[in-house]
């Protein structure tokens, strides 16, 4: 059986060659260990791909393991704390464990002010804390490069309702971790600024995710065009008309289900056989706390984002052996044009409940989304990930 490798393997060859092997090897050790692939047309485009990624993340580690040789090039530096049994040293060194570099040549890059393996012997009020995101140390020169953690070079994110707002901020995101992202909304033009403020080869993905069919044909798209579709960001959603639930119609009723549920299961239904036939993807859902709690006033809005969590939980469930993890993230209050539909009495109501006593940014939820997007999250699926301020109580 001819397969496609995904690895390089001992005795049988590297990764993106063809190989012709016995079809009891193929289907019981490689084809379930994803160490390859049935060696379709379509997998050796994508495997590929892959290949070329690994490539420019192998070059991108040698950049930047260079980059820090140079920046090393005769600076002494001694090593403290760290002396085990017999003198010798154990363990891992950390910046910690280094005390001042024995000279002041690189003084630029290991001032006080920016040399974090000295905090111990500086006060508290001017030490500085390792770099926490990765796009801290994205700066050129910076050797605390962190840049492969949440790494999406090469792989297509999709990102719904990106318009404005949340999805935006997701998209400006996993664009800067290196993903190529479709701007996937109903308000075309809206869409066609984000991608055209964010630059090629990042494009606008005209969507009304009520139609089955429109959803289909966006992937299919996609699909056309890049031959693969590793993240999709269920993000567009309306907040709905804030009412007691006797002056809720049935049209409202039947629109808020529309766009914030069945707009998520048809997204969802259309995506995974893609990414099943790859082995490979992520889908990260927009929920909210009111799914959780229940908002009084937006029954609705609340029914649909419940209904979101345990769709999340089983597709998760469904899917979990293919390669593909499922999560959802439950923002509590956040700025952005959908609290327009709202009354300021119940956007109130519901910044007081959050104990940090203040309403979230955009690009607060993107950080959490990027985690759930990313490769790196690979034992997590089914869950709910709050972004509450501490409101979520379970
Ligand atoms: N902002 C908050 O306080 C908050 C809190 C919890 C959860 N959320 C959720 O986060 C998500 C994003 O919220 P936001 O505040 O950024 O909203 P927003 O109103 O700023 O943006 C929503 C986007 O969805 C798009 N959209 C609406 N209907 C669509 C359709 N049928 N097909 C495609 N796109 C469509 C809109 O055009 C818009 O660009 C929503 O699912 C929302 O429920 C928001």
């Amino acid at each position: 059986m001819e397969v496609i490798l995904r690895e390089d393997i001992d005795n049988l060859g590297h990764r993106g060659q063809v190989v012709n092997v016995a079809p009891g090897y193929a289907r019981n050790f490689l084809l379930p260990r994803k160490l390859a692939v049935p060696a379709t047309a379509s997998n050796i485009a994508i495997i590929e791909q892959e290949r070329q990624a690994h490539l420019r993340r192998e070059a991108k580690a040698a950049g930047d393991a260079s980059e820090l040789a140079k920046l090393m090039a005769g600076v002494v530096v001694t090593i403290r704390q760290k002396a085990g049994e017999n003198d010798q040293l154990f363990g891992s060194v950390t910046a910690q464990d280094i005390a001042t570099p024995a000279t002041a040549a690189k003084s630029s890059w290991m001032t006080p002010s920016n040399n974090w393996a000295n905090t111990k012997s500086r006060s508290a009020s001017t030490a500085r804390s390792p770099p926490r995101s990765p796009f801290v140390s994205r700066k050129k020169n910076s050797w605390f490069a962190m840049s492969s953690y949440f790494d999406l070079s090469g792989q297509v994110a999709v990102v719904t309702g990106a318009a404005t707002g949340i999805g935006e901020a997701i998209s400006r995101r996993l664009a800067n971790a290196g993903a190529t992202v479709g701007i996937a909304d109903i308000d075309a033009s809206g869409a066609e600024a984000v991608a055209n403020s964010l630059g090629a080869p990042h494009f606008a993905l005209p969507i009304d995710i009520t139609s089955g069919d429109s959803v289909r044909d966006a992937i299919a798209s996609v699909i056309a065009r890049f031959n693969r579709l590793d993240v999709w960001v269920n993000n567009a959603g309306i907040g709905g008309k804030a009412a007691p639930i006797t002056e809720q119609t049935d049209e409202d009723w039947r629109h808020i289900i529309a766009i914030n549920l069945t707009g998520v299961f048809y997204c969802c239904r259309a995506v995974i056989p893609y990414m099943k036939e790859r082995g490979y993807g992520r889908i990260v859902n927009l929920a909210s706390i009111a799914g959780k709690e229940g908002n009084p006033n937006m029954t609705g809005y609340s029914a649909t984002k419940a209904g979101v969590i345990a769709l999340t939980k089983s597709v998760a469930k469904e899917v979990a052996t293919h390669g593909i993890c499922v999560n959802a993230v439950s923002p509590a209050v956040i700025r952005t044009k959908i609290l327009e539909q709202l009354t300021e009495q119940q956007v109130a109501y519901m910044t007081a409940r959050i104990p940090m006593g203040r309403t979230g940014t955009p690009e607060e939820i993107a950080a959490v989304v990027h985690f759930l997007a990313s490769p790196d999250c690979s034992f997590v699926t089914g869950q709910c990930y709050d972004a509450s301020g501490g409101r979520a109580t379970y």
